[in-house]
């Protein structure tokens, strides 16, 4: 079984990113965190690189202006480190169309809902934790699903439940499921590292 490269996607905290760093460092997660690329140079996720000594990139509109050359640039980057795994986490821009076809069936996005409930455009943050109170579901979770072109609507990968308690407000739940999200996405990374969960060979890549 190929060690996954790992080259993670995100724009804000970067608390996602940090417990499967966190989960090589321990040797319980058998993958290399190769690269990090921010669209916000400013992201929480770019400090912990740092501090990780992992390689980052801030790569957005305002450093390549022109989609194209930034997306060739991204897949440029993500190929020089030997990257055979996306994951996407919590990264608010979309991926660019090369990038999407060459590691087609190869990326990953966590969202903090049951997909296909309380997803797509502008369903992020607070957003999808307010509409599951409002929508008084019993039931929330987190959906790990391959990326296409779409917000979302990926092929679903594997789903977790959290209980939405009585008195559960935006922030209580928010956090809860935050803090599942970092144990399931570490938990799903090892299935496919272990080939428990299969994805498409990191051998179609090319
Ligand atoms: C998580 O809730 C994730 O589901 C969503 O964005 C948030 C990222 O949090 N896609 P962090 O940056 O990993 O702390």
């Amino acid at each position: 079984m190929e060690v996954l490269r790992i080259g993670i996607f995100a724009s804000h905290g970067g608390s996602n990113m940090q417990a499967i760093i966190d989960a090589c460092k321990e040797g319980e997660l058998d993958a290399k965190p190769a690269v990090l690329i921010s669209n916000n140079s400013k992201s929480g996720a770019i400090e912990r690189a740092q501090k990780e000594e992992i390689p980052y990139y801030h790569m957005s509109s305002s450093t390549h202006p022109d989609p194209d050359n930034l997306d060739r640039t991204i897949l440029e980057i993500l190929e020089s480190y030997e990257v055979n795994l996306i994951v996407l986490a919590g990264y608010m821009k979309k991926l660019g169309p090369i990038t999407l076809r060459r590691y087609k069936g190869r990326i990953l996005n966590i969202h903090p809902s049951l997909l296909p409930k309380h997803g797509g455009k502008g369903m992020y943050g607070e957003h999808v934790h307010e509409a599951v109170l409002k929508a008084k579901e019993d039931v929330t979770g987190i959906t790990i699903h391959l990326v296409d072109e779409n917000y979302d609507t990926g092929d679903i990968i594997a789903q977790s439940v959290i209980p939405v308690l009585e008195d559960d407000t935006v922030e209580t739940l928010g956090r809860r499921v935050l803090h599942r999200e970092h144990e399931f996405y570490v938990e799903t990374l090892i299935k496919i590292s272990s080939g428990e969960i299969r994805l498409s060979s990191p051998a179609d890549i090319t």
